[in-house]
């Protein structure tokens, strides 16, 4: 019998996942709010919904008799996903795990209880209360972020000299980003960061792979590019890997993909925050199968279906990158040099923006204006590249 896949979202994150299933042999059902999303061309069949409603899509999961549910590189519908996974019995996480995995609250608590390294931190909805609490608990640099968002969205760092005038600004701001009105204030840990690819199946937590990441400075931190594998030492890796790890146990997630992020202080890890859900910006879906031979996106598929995912290469490891075209802000006047791009090295490359178009100040990933994917021999080789390309192609604005 054809297994019956549902995938909620058909955007541009979502369109490897969609097609791989479809090659996979399984009839893929894409829903978006969006007709003109472009993943929904590729499924078997697209249906144009709120994904993000669990009563909308609980009716259209029994209506198509689904075997199982997926929700890549996204987070809106985690919970919808978890609810259609309770009541139809299927393989995946469940409605209160999408709730640990999605509030950063909810999953700073768990990883504390069970000892996961995770900054100290806290959750307000009202200013004056948060505004105490810095002034009496927290010690040196913190952060200011949305309990329930992502993208680096509402995200502000903060001093510890900081007026309250400017705390309160930068609070109302995070409030009004964060969906559940809660802002989170932590102690900011600064240091590289890193992403680990996993793949949990039977309650065992599988590393695939460490991902160096490169973001913007303060106040920000948008990701300007991923580099696999890690460039660090072997045995800051491991350690990479045993937070996340320790992380995903904590969540008590299974039966699914998990995206986790990790920054490092002096010598130690910290979790920023777990995804039980494949990474954005390609991560999982293009860098991870490219760096590691393993088909990542198939396994999570399986899981999702309740089929033992394969986790061994079936190509050849490579070192890989992506970096992000991040024009100087004002209207994009003309783009040039993107021959540069026609290279056997470049696996992929867009360009999100036209002529015309307002090149925003990049203050979340939203902002960014294209990318460019290269594989090479090692993964310092493909940042090399990838750097040059990005500074070779020309974007003119005013
Ligand atoms: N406690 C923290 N210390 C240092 N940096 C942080 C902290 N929390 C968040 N950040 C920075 O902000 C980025 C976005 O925060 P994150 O919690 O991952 O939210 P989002 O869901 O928007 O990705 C992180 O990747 C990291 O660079
Ligand atoms: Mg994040």
């Amino acid at each position: 019998m054809q297994k019956r896949l549902l995938v909620l979202a058909a955007g541009i994150l979502q369109v490897p996942v969609i097609k791989r299933a479809h090659e996979m042999g399984i009839y893929v059902i894409a829903a978006d709010g969006d007709p003109n999303a472009c993943g929904l061309k590729y499924a078997d069949k697209a249906i144009v919904a709120n994904i993000t409603s669990e009563e909308e899509m609980l009716r259209v999961a029994r209506a198509e008799n689904i075997d199982g549910v997926i929700h890549p590189c996204s987070e809106v519908s985690m919970n919808v996903m978890g609810r259609i996974n309770d009541e139809l019995h299927l393989s995946g996480i469940s409605k209160d795990q999408a709730i640990r995995a999605t509030n950063k609250h909810l999953m700073r608590e768990a990883f504390e209880a069970y000892g996961a390294p995770s900054p100290m931190s806290r959750c307000f909805t009202d200013v004056e209360v948060a505004w105490g609490a810095f002034c009496m608990d927290f010690t040196g640099a913190c952060i200011l972020k949305p309990s329930r968002n992502s993208g680096s969205r509402g995200i502000a760092k903060i001093s510890s000299n900081i007026q309250m005038d400017e705390f309160a600004r930068l609070f109302e701001i995070s409030k009004n980003e964060s969906r559940d009105k809660q802002v989170m204030l932590e102690q900011f840990i600064e240091g590289p960061e890193f992403s680990i690819e996993i793949i949990v199946w039977n309650g065992q937590v599988n590393v695939l792979t460490v991902t160096d990441k490169k973001t913007t400075e303060a106040p920000h931190f948008v990701e300007l590019g991923h580099n696999q594998p890690s460039c660090s030492p072997a045995e800051t890796v491991e350690k990479i890997k045993a937070a996340a790890v320790a992380g995903v146990k904590a969540l008590g997630v299974n039966n699914c993909a998990c995206h986790a992020e990790v920054k490092v202080q002096d010598g130690d890890p910290y979790i920023m925050e777990i995804g039980a859900r494949m990474g954005g910006d390609f991560i999982s879906t293009v860098l991870t199968p490219l760096s590691t031979g393993v088909d990542m996106i198939a396994a999570a598929v399986n899981c999702a279906l309740g089929i033992e995912p394969c986790l061994q290469p079936i190509t050849k490891p490579q070192g890989v990158c992506i970096r992000y075209f991040c024009p100087k802000p004002g209207v994009l006047k003309s783009i040039s040099n993107t021959e540069v791009l026609d290279d056997s090295r470049v696996y992929e490359w867009e360009i999100y923006h036209n002529v015309g178009d307002i090149i925003p100040e990049v203050t979340s990933s939203l902002c960014r204006s294209g990318h460019v994917i290269v594989t090479e021999e090692t993964p310092k080789k493909a940042i090399a590249y990838a750097e040059r390309l990005i500074s070779e192609v020309i974007f003119e604005t005013e």
